[in-house]
């Protein structure tokens, strides 16, 4: 299935409709399915001042806010809910009810994964947010995660941490439709481990110059991973680009 809407397609709001039924991926019965969303500049970066909300991408708010409605479980490393000062999902009325008719919780939990629990259980992170979120560490911070955040956060003992491990506890946990919010270290070693299945990249009509770092970061990968065009939506001046990294049955 390929969408293309040309420059000046979809005038003015987005349809949310259009864009859940756009969004919507296979949910493979054996394994977690890894969707990945990020928004980066014309010239590739990902942050402004370290943070991404000086990337204006047109739509991305929108297509942002369905992928977390889809999500059964929104993934975030350390470093992003630090600079980004993450807090819990926002979901109205209608979307929890959407969510509930397809057998998913009413409400996404955000799961940081920390092998070194540092965040502080003051942070909105844990106090902002209509469910708990889920902290996915290493079985030696476990207990000490168990201590910190016992109160205010569900703790995951992922082993060591592996990308394969994170989803595997994720798994067990019932969380299989993974949003991965990244950042670039953290999708850069599931990508590096082979478990992306899917990019979301909305394209800001914006160029940013040298400094800030791309959607990836860590080990470069041995050869580049070709990716096939799902759907690609101009929105204004900016694109929401989806691509799956095996083309979809
Ligand atoms: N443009 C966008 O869409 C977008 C999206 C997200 C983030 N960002 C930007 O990206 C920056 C933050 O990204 P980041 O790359 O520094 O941090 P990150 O990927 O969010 O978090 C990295 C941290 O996660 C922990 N971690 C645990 N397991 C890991 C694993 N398997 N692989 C990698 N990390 C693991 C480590 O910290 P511990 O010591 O806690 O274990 C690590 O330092 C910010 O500037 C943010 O604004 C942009």
């Amino acid at each position: 299935m390929r969408h293309v809407w040309p420059p000046g397609g979809p005038a003015g709001e987005l349809d949310r409709t259009a864009l859940a039924d756009l969004y919507t991926h296979p949910a493979p019965a054996d394994r977690p399915f890894v969707r990945v969303n990020f928004v980066a500049s014309a010239d590739g970066a990902v942050s402004v001042d370290g943070r991404s909300t000086g990337l204006a991408a047109p739509g991305d708010r929108t297509v942002f806010g369905v992928l977390r409605e889809l999500a059964d479980v929104i993934v975030a490393g350390s470093g992003t809910v630090r600079a980004e000062n993450y807090r819990g999902a926002r979901t109205s009325a209608p979307a929890r009810a959407r969510r509930r008719a397809r057998g998913q919780a009413a409400v996404p939990p955000v799961a940081v994964v920390t092998a070194a629990p540092r965040l502080d259980p003051g942070a909105a992170l844990f106090t902002d947010t209509a469910v708990p979120p889920l902290v996915v560490t290493t079985t030696g911070a476990a207990p000490e995660a168990r201590r910190r955040y016992g109160a205010v956060a569900e703790v995951l003992d992922a082993g060591d941490l592996s990308p394969a491990a994170v989803l595997d506890a994720l798994a067990a946990r019932g969380c299989r439709r993974v949003l991965c919010e990244g950042g670039p270290a953290l999708v850069g070693s599931f990508a590096g481990a082979g478990l992306v299945d899917e990019l979301c990249l909305s394209l800001a009509p914006q160029l940013v110059g040298s400094g800030p770092g791309r959607i990836l970061a860590g080990p470069e990968l041995p050869v580049p991973l070709p990716l096939h065009l799902v759907s690609a939506l101009a929105h204004d001046d900016g694109l929401l680009l989806r691509y799956a990294v095996r083309p979809f049955e």
